[in-house]
């Protein structure tokens, strides 16, 4: 409680006295009030004072942090992002810089890229194969021709060469020029699926001071040349050579005895002289067939060498080399006899190149059917058009080692019975060629002791005409 007294004095009255007493909840309650407001006030002036300090901050350092964004999603691989860069201050600077740096970063590995794809198509344009291995051995590139030549998986990537190349010579080869500062030069066959013979250059990698811990660590790169048809073709060249060598020493050795017996003093006694005479005669002939036989397949074999091709009835041809091979079919005891369509059978043929197949065809089936046998010519139209020449016989047939190769020049299943029978192993050769001469085929199937037979095929006279005019 409040209390105040006033003392008052008057003349008439004398002297009184005004006293008031007052509680004093009231102005402790007012009190209260004041600080309370005070406290609120003081506590959002600070807030506020915050909030706007952090707002601030905020916007002084969202351009340094959308910088730093960019640089780390450049950093991150993602080259098409922009970093901010409007404005003078250093922010935007370096934001213009580092954009910059992005798109020339970008032009450059666009560089590298289309180099990366052109070297890519080279090597996979290349005929010859291309192998690269890094400094642990692990293969790191083999292009198209070399996965063409050794059969090597797209998976090969990564594994070390004998996993995928089972060779020891190309292996040493790879194990020389690792440790060589010269190209190791080997030729590898590769046998199996596809049996292959390869010329190998195998090299050090030029180096790379970056990578490169030592000269051992450097990869090897190795070429492959195919050379399986360059040593085939050496190889029929060679056997070649050593067969005509071989088939003319024969006559000529056996027409030099002869006349050296003859003067030697046979020419004497009519009787003798008149073997050796036959044995001449003989061998002269054969020799003759030889040289005429090589003349006709250099000849067909040269390039310019060109048929005339005229639409005729096949019947005719067939029925005249029947005939001229009759007499010798009755000879060596074998039935010819002759299946004819009834009507022509007409194909686009020079004349006498198919006389000489059917008579190669026909002379080897009489000679080789043996005695007893039975030997058809069979000349039918094709069903889809063409025609289609068969010559059959029942005799000992073919062994399937010996059939892929009867139409090489000089390949004969027995030489020394051939060679007996007059042969050349140059006949099916010469028909081979003269068939394709004529846009035919001709194949054989033969089945050991069953015969064989030998098919000519040749192509429709229309459809002919019409690709030679086109
Ligand atoms: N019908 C056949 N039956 C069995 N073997 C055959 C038959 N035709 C060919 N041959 C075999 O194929 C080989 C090659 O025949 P090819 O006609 O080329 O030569 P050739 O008959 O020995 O000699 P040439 O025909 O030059 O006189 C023959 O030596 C023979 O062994
Ligand atoms: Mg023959």
């Amino acid at each position: 409680m409040i209390y105040a007294a006033r003392r008052h004095a008057t003349p008439e009255h004398g002297v009184a006295v005004v006293r008031i007493a007052l509680p004093l909840t009231g102005i402790d309650d007012a009190l209260g009030r004041a600080r309370l407001f005070l406290l609120v006030g003081v506590a959002v002036a600070i807030a506020a004072a915050v909030a706007m300090a952090a707002f601030g901050t905020h916007l002084l350092t969202r351009p340094v942090r959308s910088l730093t964004e960019a640089a780390l999603a450049m950093a991150g691989g993602n080259l098409a992002v922009h970093a901010p860069a409007q404005g003078t201050d250093e922010t935007a600077q370096l934001g213009r810089a580092l954009n910059r740096l992005s798109s020339e970063l970008l032009s450059a590995i666009e560089e590298l890229r289309d180099e990366r794809d052109l070297l890519a198509s080279i090597l996979d344009g290349m005929n010859e194969g291309v192998l690269v291995t890094d400094g642990d051995a692990r293969i790191v590139l083999a292009n198209r021709a070399l996965r063409g030549m050794t059969l090597v998986g797209e998976g090969s990537l990564g594994k070390s060469v004998i996993e995928v190349i089972r060779n020891a010579s190309l292996q040493e080869a790879l194990d020389r020029a690792d440790t060589s500062s010269e190209a190791i030069v080997r030729e590898v066959e590769l046998s199996g699926l596809m049996p292959r013979k390869l010329l190998v250059r195998v090299s050090k990698l030029p180096s790379r001071k970056d990578r490169d811990r030592g000269a051992n660590d450097r990869g090897l790169i190795a070429v492959f040349h195919d050379v399986t048809d360059l040593r085939r073709l050496e190889t029929i060249r060679t056997d070649f050579v050593a067969n005509v060598s071989h088939e003319l020493r024969t006559p000529v050795t056996a027409i030099s005895t002869a006349a050296e017996t003859l003067l030697a003093g046979a020419l004497g006694e009519p009787e003798e002289a008149a073997e050796f005479v036959d044995v001449i005669d003989r061998h002269a002939k054969r020799l003759r067939q030889l040289v005429d036989d090589l003349l006709d397949l250099s000849k067909i074999e040269s390039k310019n060498y060109r048929l005339v091709l005229v639409e005729q009835d096949v019947i005719p041809v067939v029925g005249h080399v029947a005939r001229l091979l009759d007499e010798a079919a009755k000879r060596r005891r074998v039935e010819l006899r002759i299946e004819r369509a009834e009507g022509p059978l007409p194909a686009r043929v020079d004349r006498r190149a198919m006389e000489q197949v059917l008579m190669n065809l026909l002379d080897n089936a009489t000679k080789y059917a043996g005695e007893g046998a039975h030997v058809t010519v069979s000349a039918q139209a094709r069903a889809g058009g063409g025609v289609e020449i068969r010559v059959i016989d029942d005799g000992p047939g073919i062994s399937p080692q010996h059939l892929g190769r009867i139409f090489e020049r000089f390949y004969r299943v027995d030489a020394g019975r051939s060679r007996d029978l007059g042969g050349t192993g140059l006949g099916l050769s010469i028909v081979k060629h003269l068939v394709e001469l004529m846009n035919g085929t001709i194949d054989v199937e033969s089945t050991l002791g069953k015969g064989s037979t030998f098919t000519v095929r040749l192509p429709p006279t229309g459809e002919r005409a019409s690709r030679d005019r086109g």
